[in-house]
């Protein structure tokens, strides 16, 4: 694929979720404290202050089991009154208005009943950028930057362009991210549903991406032309097992959607079919990197080895993420 680089497009930032967990930091005043003994703990339509607002929020999550139920419900609040955290912090005495208060407590109810906080508040960073995300989209996983991490150490950052191919683009994390660090790559991005790769633009526009990327409606590899050789695969493809679905977090299983989750009965429906065909699209010398489930290792290594012996491709490595589950498996292609 050669790359072009038409006209410039504006980024359009929009404010950043809050993030980090110095919430616990919040000192709450002895007014507020003598209050808090006698709340109700419902939420009632009428002005309040951060500090009493973010107690009431966080009394009602952690009663529904949420974990980092403070965090949440400060990020809940950052996001109704469009601050940051450090603001929240800074001002726990500032009152928020009656339908400020009515739209955090409405928040609060969809958290405390098991939605995502990122589809709540449409925000998940992801490799320091700010990614919009809602319910048609994977929400991205820290684990998936060790993705990009390995991608960036095999792509040049000068001299010629590099054509990147992100299958099952979702959000556009992988592929946005690759062209927001390497600004002289270009490539496809492709996924199944066509509510994601809506997605995917819009989070392309923001991060001054989208000129680059050819979005793609396409069953795997289905739709691109089979002329186009890229110089790297990139894919984060769905890899839960039909049984392990039943097991995931409530947040994951009711919420994220099952396209982006469930490959098959043993969850490896999408990779077999990435391997066979990744090397159709790749340059000699190009790389096809993908991350895989928590369990998926050796099966992965048996699918490869017969790739490999018969000389035609050779396995880098698979990298660990970070909790040390293997996780990213990256692979050159010989000839
Ligand atoms: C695990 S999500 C990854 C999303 C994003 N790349 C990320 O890392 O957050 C997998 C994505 O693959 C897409 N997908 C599932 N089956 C596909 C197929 N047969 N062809 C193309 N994309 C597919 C899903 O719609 C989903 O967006």
């Amino acid at each position: 694929m050669r790359c072009a680089f038409p006209k410039s497009f504006e980024v359009s930032e929009t404010p950043r979720p809050p993030s980090g967990s110095n919430f616990c930091c919040l000192t709450v005043g002895s007014t507020i404290s003598k209050r808090v003994a006698n709340l109700q703990f419902e939420f009632e339509a009428m002005r309040s202050s951060i500090a009493e607002a973010i107690l009431q929020g966080t009394h009602k999550l952690r009663k529904a089991g949420v974990p980092e139920a403070r965090r949440e419900a400060g990020s809940l609040l950052a996001h109704v009154i469009d601050r940051d955290r450090s603001f929240i912090i800074s001002h726990a005495e500032d009152q928020i208005t009656s339908e400020e208060m009515a739209r955090f407590a409405d928040l609060v109810d969809g958290r405390a009943k098991g939605k995502p906080l990122q589809h709540l508040t449409g925000h998940q960073e992801f490799f320091g950028l700010d990614f919009e995300v809602n319910q048609d989209v994977l929400i991205p996983r820290p684990e998936t930057e060790l993705l990009v991490e390995t991608a960036l150490k095999l792509l040049p950052n000068s001299g010629a362009a590099n054509s990147i191919c992100d299958v099952g683009t979702g959000s556009g994390c992988v592929a946005v991210t690759l062209l927001h660090e390497r600004t002289n790559a270009c490539g496809v991005a492709l996924d199944i549903s066509p509510a994601a790769i809506e997605v995917a633009k819009r989070n392309a526009a923001r991060h001054g991406a989208f000129d680059r990327l050819e979005f793609l409606v396409s069953d795997c590899f289905a739709e691109v032309d089979r002329e186009q050789a890229f110089d790297m695969i990139v894919s984060n493809p769905p890899y839960v097992s039909l049984h392990d679905l039943e097991g995931l977090q409530k947040e994951v299983r009711d919420y994220e959607p099952h396209l982006a989750l469930e490959a098959g009965a043993d969850g490896l429906a999408i990779i077999r079919r990435l391997l066979v065909d990744a090397g159709t699209y790749l340059k000699p010398g190009g790389h096809f990197l993908f991350e895989i489930g928590f369990d998926q290792r050796a099966a992965v290594e048996g699918l490869i080895a017969p790739m490999v012996s018969s000389g035609s491709w050779e396995l880098l490595d698979i990298y660990p993420d970070l909790q040390g589950i293997p996780r990213t498996v990256s692979l050159e292609k010989l000839t």
